[in-house]
């Protein structure tokens, strides 16, 4: 590698077509470049495959979560082969997403987001959308009236083998997506340091061919595609007439234009906006504050009279003077050869403006790029995903759940029932809770949950699960609330429960369990647990009527919760006193007391809603006073 880039290197020196240098270069780099870039451009809601003027294909919709297609008239000039959308109503679920197989590697990933009568009934729509599980888009009241914000594009890597793009609905509206294009980059493009940083993605804001005749794509200025076909903004309808700048262009050769990594065409050096003498030149933008900046500006002396130092001026951001000094001539090496300059800096406020102020002569500007550095969000761990997408499938989670791309990230649009938590060794989210109580849900909840391993909070109660609570649950070490009540597990409890010393709720009542508590469930090793089994006709021993009389069949309405702990001292604080009584006098109990004794015998530790207390338990419940009755009941 070393010798092809001295070799290159030497080669440039010598080149008069800086293409071809370039494809020479790429004829030695690794594979990849020279299969050439990966593309993938998708018509969203198309149901064809259909070949652009310039020969694109634009490919049917594939790769997406769910959603409808709509027709709509797109007016685009940047997109007229668009005519369709897919767009996700709510009871497609808040998180929908594109899930685009493509290799590793390093991608511009264009959008262009429009709506029409089927999808929104001609009111647009605000939305969130994420990349690879970043949020980078808002598209907040208004997006619409700025054609500007229509088409938009990052430039983010894909490590996971899928490009995922996912469209976050805020209740206003149903997300709708016309076109995405997923467009390979090299992994050095827009390299800001020594190193590649996968830490931002970076969302252009602005790209502007100075004095340009015209906007077009790369494509459109015979741009190499590994320039990822960027779309460049002429500048010259932003000047009002009279104003003191003029366009300037040639059609000669400009070196170094089409240059490792970034690739730009050679049409961006081949017009400039000039100032008139002494005249400084500013492009203002809105942005949003406390956000990284990166901002690209290109440059070549397109004037053969010039001598260096003819022309010098400052690069002014907001005020900093991030290149003092420039002279084209002399950094570039001479006219027709591009000079490219990249700063990062942080903005504080609400505008990014970018002054170029004369030192000597005239300011002649090219081309610039403004992008905003997104943090990227760290991912959810792979086991986690691996398992909540396993429960997915296995409890049928319906579609309006939206269970769909990163179960944590965005922050802003985790899934629905899921909470997270930053796992400060690894740096991936862990899921901590689960809630999904009363979502109608069907299946058999697998072993797959043990996989959970952070998970503190598990609530599934009111649904329709069946089959056993599995071995795995016992690896939950984590877990302080496990609510399974009002679903129809059937089978024993698994011993492995006894495990979980950070348990304090158990609501396994109502549901079909049978067999034998196991003893881990006993006193010791659940001690202060609230642990309710109640309505589970077949469950006997500790805690409950003895297995043995089980056996002889006395099944009817055998069904007893028993509720430990603080729950009770709260409901009923004047019994504290008492209970406090109750324990000293349960500790006092020989060792092996079987749990049920210690805890039955008093009346305040029985679960009285729901419960019909058969004849074996009366001899051992004492009635309540009215008003207790009245208050548990
Ligand atoms: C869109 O229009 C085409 C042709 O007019 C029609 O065949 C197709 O069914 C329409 N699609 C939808 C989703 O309405
Ligand atoms: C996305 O695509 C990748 C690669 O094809 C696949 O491994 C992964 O399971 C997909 N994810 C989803 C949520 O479909
Ligand atoms: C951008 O500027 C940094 C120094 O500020 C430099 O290390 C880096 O190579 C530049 N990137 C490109 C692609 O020119
Ligand atoms: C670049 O990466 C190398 C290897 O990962 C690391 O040792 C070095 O410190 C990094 N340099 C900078 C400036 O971050
Ligand atoms: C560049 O070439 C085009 C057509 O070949 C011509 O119309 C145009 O005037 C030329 N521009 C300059 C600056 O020479
Ligand atoms: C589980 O969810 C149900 C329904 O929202 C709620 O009544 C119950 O208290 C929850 N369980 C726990 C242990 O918080
Ligand atoms: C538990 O329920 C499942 C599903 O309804 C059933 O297939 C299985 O036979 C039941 N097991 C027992 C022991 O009843
Ligand atoms: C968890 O419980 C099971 C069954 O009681 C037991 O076999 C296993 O050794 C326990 N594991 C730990 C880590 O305590």
């Amino acid at each position: 590698m070393r010798i092809i880039g001295i070799g290159c290197r030497r080669m440039e020196a010598l080149m008069i077509s800086l293409l071809t240098f370039l494809l020479v270069c790429i004829g030695h780099l690794p594979s990849v470049a020279a299969q050439g870039p990966y593309a993938v451009r998708i018509a969203c809601g198309s149901t064809v495959d259909t070949y652009a003027s310039n020969g694109f294909l634009w490919s049917r919709d594939w790769g997406y979560t769910g959603g409808s297609s709509a027709n709509v008239s797109v007016n685009n000039p940047k997109a007229p082969q668009l005519n369709t959308v897919r767009y996700f109503r709510l009871s497609d679920g808040g998180e929908n997403c594109y899930n685009l197989t493509v290799p590793v590697g390093h991608y511009l990933i264009r959008l262009f987001f429009t709506f029409g009568q089927e999808d929104n009934a001609n009111r647009e729509p605000q939305f969130d959308v994420s990349i690879e599980g970043t949020l980078v888009y808002s598209l907040q009241r208004g997006w619409s009236t700025e054609p500007d914000n229509s088409y938009q594009d990052s430039l983010a890597f894909v490590n996971d083998g899928a490009a995922t793009i996912c469209f976050h609905s805020s209740g206003h509206g149903n997300p709708a997506v016309a076109s995405i294009e997923v467009l390979q980059i090299f992994n050095q493009a827009y390299q800001r340091g020594w190193n590649v940083s996968q830490d931002f993605i970076m969302r252009s804001l602005k790209r502007v061919s100075a004095g340009a005749a015209r906007s077009g794509f790369g494509s459109d200025f015979q741009a190499d595609p590994w320039g990822g076909d960027r779309y460049w903004e002429s500048d010259i309808s932003l000047f009002l007439p009279g104003s003191a700048v003029a366009p300037i262009s040639t059609n000669l050769t400009i070196k170094n234009a089409a240059v490792y990594p970034n690739i730009y065409p050679e049409a961006i050096f081949q017009t400039a906006t000039a100032a008139n003498p002494g005249q400084s030149l500013s492009y203002t933008l809105p942005v949003e504050s406390n956000l990284q900046y990166s901002v690209w500006i290109y440059l070549a002396e397109l004037a053969t009279f010039t001598a260096p130092t003819d022309r010098v001026f400052d690069i002014v951001v907001n005020g900093q003077k991030v290149f003092p000094a420039v002279d084209i001539m002399e950094m570039a090496k001479g006219s027709y050869s591009a000079l490219i300059l990249n700063a990062t800096l942080l903005v504080e406020g609400k505008t990014l403006t970018i002054s170029f102020n004369p030192i000597k002569g005239n300011i002649a500007v090219n081309a610039f790029e403004v992008y905003a550095l997104v943090p990227t969000e760290a991912a959810t761990s792979n086991t986690n995903l691996w398992a909540l997408q396993v429960l997915k499938q296995s409890l049928s989670i319906p579609a309006r759940l939206g269970w769909n791309g990163d179960p944590c990230v965005p922050q802003l649009h985790p899934w629905f029932g899921i909470d997270c938590r930053r796992d400060t060794t690894s740096g991936f989210w862990i899921i901590d809770g689960l809630d999904l109580d009363s979502q109608g849900l069907q299946g058999v909840l697998g072993d797959e949950i043990g996989s959970l391993t952070g998970l503190q909070n598990l609530n599934i109660s009111h649904n329709l699960l069946q089959g056993p609570i599995p071995q795995s649950i016992g690896l939950l070490a984590s877990l302080v609330t496990l609510d399974l009540s009002y679903n129809r597990m059937n089978e024993s409890i698994p011993a492995s429960l006894g495990n979980l010393t950070k348990l304090q709720k158990v609501f396994l009542n109502d549901n079909q369990l049978s067999g034998e508590v196991p003893h881990s469930l006993g006193a010791g090793a659940l001690g202060g647990a609230n642990l309710n089994l109640a309505n589970n006709d077949g469950l006997c021993g500790v805690g409950i009527r003895s297995c043995d009389e089980l056996k002889q069949g006395s099944r009817a309405g055998i069904i007893v919760g028993v509720l430990l702990g603080s729950l009770m001292a709260f409901l009923f604080g004047y019994v504290y006193y008492k209970r406090r009584q109750n324990i000293a006098r349960a500790q006092r109990l020989p060792r092996d007391a079987p749990y049920a004794k210690a805890r039955t015998t008093f009346v305040r530790d029985v679960q009285l809603a729901r419960t019909v207390l058969t004849d074996h338990f009366k001899p051992v419940y004492r009635e309540p006073t009215s008003s207790q009755t009245s208050q548990l009941l």
